[in-house]
């Protein structure tokens, strides 16, 4: 197995580390201000990627592409998060053995990301080899120093969070604050983490450098946890087997979160990556994973012997996001399901939208509405509008297709104070870039082609046209917005690749192709050559009709109340029933009749359970993105396993769940008639794709 190995030899490496606690190392440079190492926190893979994980890989993607624009190397991680009792559980659930599960669930986030135009670096696993060795040794580090010891713990722990809480964290009833739910009395040996050592060294390095912890607000919470006294740390678990064993102790596994954070180093392993790009740049971060971040990650690395300069540079925690005004629950995250976005409105434009309406660091809300009101105004309305009355209207007719000359004789104070509202702007746009301020970057850009529309409005090129004498002031112009399109389209491409290079296609330039150490950020006025031909095409931005935001409006809403992903659901006491039931007193609204959420369902496998006769597994595609669902159905005594393999059903899929014991879970009902030996399944008698509503 691949070893990790450190660049400075063990003792003389943990002494100098030793040292180093008692009087922390001064802070210096940067290391080379040439790399920029961006990351995300990686996700739990008991979840199908949604609009929260979506939201972070978008924002690191965009981060690492505005630092190559700059003329940097950067380096983009992301990944998933595979070990912990939740996932064994979640395994379990759905008849799986946990490896099958997560190599399942990690491939969809592996395909999600750059279906939403996301190029990571590259993607790490949990359950990888090189992560398991690099984890074990960042632990022998911290035992090497002294920090790790036996003991015992009891606790409330959160399944969901994998984390325990203290009584005074929890909300009334012993109920997790975050997860809303209630935690579990826990009692084991476990090995801890000497964390209390680390706070006041922590309190020091924040307050020498603000800048390592940003928001504000998150530093401040940070400092007030940090204030009032750290305990050490439960770090091993022997309660379940899923997870890395503890070097030299394989009764116990880490805890999730010791085995998680270190992914960031892992990743790197121990050679020239480690070297170029450690320590990260920015790790990007949800509001509800701070402490974890900001006091166990960099005291893990403080006791490792990471000195001060070699710990995270900047850890940003950005919001959280509700739908269309609502908390992201199973329902409403299926209307924001990363594919079916990108497929409806485009990738770039829903990265757009993310990162334009979202303060970056407050919570912020996603609506479909406002979504097509900002590619509709912004967007096609701003900048497609500014392209297509230029090229078609002016550059084909009156200059042949070609970039127009500009010809000094003939410009005024306008194009003077457009030239310099645009230095003004592409300034302010790094500026905020650099201030982890993505949405002010995007509203500067927007602004500037605002700025290019009312400029064209002022110069009145169609006037101009008119009048055969005024044909090198119209070249001035129409050279002067193609000028400031280019200008946009770099200033627009870490958030909008694909269609900035479409724009810049239409305008006669090649791709945005950042080169390392040139810094292609448009500063200078001036980068377009006249007399090259532009190529007008199709609008860069589909105009969204009224009529289409009605439908896509509905088709979103509908989805709300689809099957959510991952939801487990309960199948009735008897799973068919027999003919002879009363039928139920008439009457009931539609409304009611669709709180059912009946599915069309096609059959992928089906198998008899052991000792249990009228039951079979069944596992029911219903078009979830988390995958087939498991249904335990009692149709045994009328149906071979394998004449159910490829058939559609009908799924009622919003029943709770049922649990069968001895780990058979139910997630839905099939619809049937008839007696149990000779039961008839509903179906559809033309074929419709999984996952259609019936009704
Ligand atoms: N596995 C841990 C992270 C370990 S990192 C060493 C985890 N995973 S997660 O899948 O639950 O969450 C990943 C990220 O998604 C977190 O940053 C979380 O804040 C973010 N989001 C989940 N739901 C969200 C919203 N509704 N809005 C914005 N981001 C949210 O935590």
């Amino acid at each position: 197995m691949h070893k990790w190995r450190w660049r400075d030899s063990g003792s003389a490496f943990v002494r100098r580390a030793r040292v180093e606690r008692g009087a922390p190392k001064r802070y210096t440079a940067p290391p080379s201000m040439k790399r920029f190492y961006v990351t995300t926190p990686i996700y739990y893979v008991t979840d199908a990627p949604h609009l929260g994980t979506a939201y972070t890989t978008i924002a690191a993607d965009a981060f690492a592409r505005y630092h190559q624009l700059r003329g940097k190397q950067t380096r983009f991680l992301t990944g998933t998060d595979e070990h912990g009792l939740k996932l064994e559980r979640e395994a379990t659930a759905r008849g799986l053995s946990p490896k099958a599960f997560v190599d399942e669930m990690a491939s969809r986030y592996v395909e999600a990301w750059p279906q939403l135009l996301c190029q990571p670096d590259d993607f790490i696993r949990t359950t990888e080899p090189r992560h398991e060795s690099g984890v074990q040794e960042l632990w022998k580090r911290c035992a090497d120093a002294g920090d790790i010891y036996l003991g015992d713990f009891e606790g409330w722990y959160c399944v969901a969070c994998e984390g325990y809480y203290t009584e005074k964290e929890l909300l009334e009833g012993n109920v997790c604050a975050v997860h809303k739910r209630p935690v579990e009395r826990m009692r084991e040996a476990s090995y801890f983490f000497r964390l209390s050592r680390y706070g006041d060294r922590l309190i020091d390095l924040y307050t020498r450098h603000p800048e390592m912890l940003q928001p504000e607000t998150r530093r401040n919470e940070v400092m007030s946890f940090l204030r009032e006294g750290l305990k050490d740390l439960s770090v091993s678990r022997t309660s379940f087997k899923w997870g890395i064993p503890v070097p030299g102790d394989p009764a116990h596994i880490m805890f999730v979160w010791f085995d998680a954070l270190a992914n960031y180093l892992t990743a790197l392993g121990d050679g020239s990556l480690r070297a170029d790009f450690w320590p990260p740049t920015l790790q990007l971060l949800g509001k509800d994973i701070i402490r974890f971040h900001c006091v166990y990650w960099p005291a893990f690395l403080m006791s490792a012997g990471f000195p001060d300069d070699q710990l995270p540079r900047t850890l940003f925690a950005h919001g959280f996001l509700t739908i269309n005004g609502e908390k992201m629950g199973k329902s409403t995250r299926n209307t924001v399901e990363p594919r079916r976005l990108a497929e409806a409105f485009g990738p770039d434009e829903v990265r757009y939208y993310l990162l334009r309406e979202i303060a970056f660091g407050q919570d912020g809300d996603f609506s479909h509405l406002a979504l097509i009101q900002r590619i509709r105004a912004e967007l096609g309305g701003t900048v497609g509008n500014l392209l297509h009355r230029t090229l078609g209207a002016f550059v084909q007719k009156y200059f042949d297709g070609k970039v127009p000359t500009r010809v000094p004789a003939a410009e005024d104070d306008l194009d003077s104070v457009l030239r310099s509202t645009a230095e003004a702007h592409v300034r302010e746009a790094a500026a905020s870039w650099d201030r982890f301020e993505p949405h002010r970057a995007l509203e500067a850009a927007i602004s500037l082609a605002s700025a290019g529309n009312k400029y064209f409005d002022e110069c009145a090129p169609w006037a101009l046209a008119k009048d055969p004498t005024k044909h090198d002031r119209l070249g001035v112009v129409v050279h002067h917005v193609l000028e400031l399109l280019r200008i946009v389209s770099v200033l627009l491409w870490p958030v909008l690749p694909s269609k900035m290079n479409e724009l810049r296609h239409q305008l006669g330039l090649e791709p945005v192709t950042p080169v390392i150490d040139r810094d292609l950020w448009p500063f200078a006025w001036g980068g377009l050559a006249a007399g090259s031909a532009i190529r007008p095409g199709a609008p860069v931005f589909r105009n969204i009709t009224k009529d289409d935001e009605t439908r896509l409006l509905a088709e979103f809403a509908a989805l709300a109340g689809a099957a959510p992903a991952a939801t487990a659901t309960k199948v009735p006491a008897k799973a068919t029933k027999t003919s002879g039931d009363s039928l139920p007193p008439a009457g009931i609204s539609y409304d009611e009749f669709a709180k059912t959420d009946l599915r069309l369902g096609v059959v992928r496998t089906a198998e008899r359970i052991p000792k249990k006769d009228k039951l079979l597994r069944l596992t029911v595609d219903i078009g979830e993105a988390s995958g087939p669902r498991t249904i335990i159905a009692g149709i045994a005594l009328s149906f071979a396993p394998e004449d159910l393999v490829g058939r559609s059903v009908v799924v009622v899929a919003n029943l709770a769940p049922r649990d069968f014991g001895k780990g058979l879970v139910s997630h839905g009902m099939l619809l049937a008639c008839g007696p149990s030996e000779s039961l008839a399944l509903a179906t559809v008698d033309k074929p419709q794709s999984p996952g259609t509503r019936v009704k």
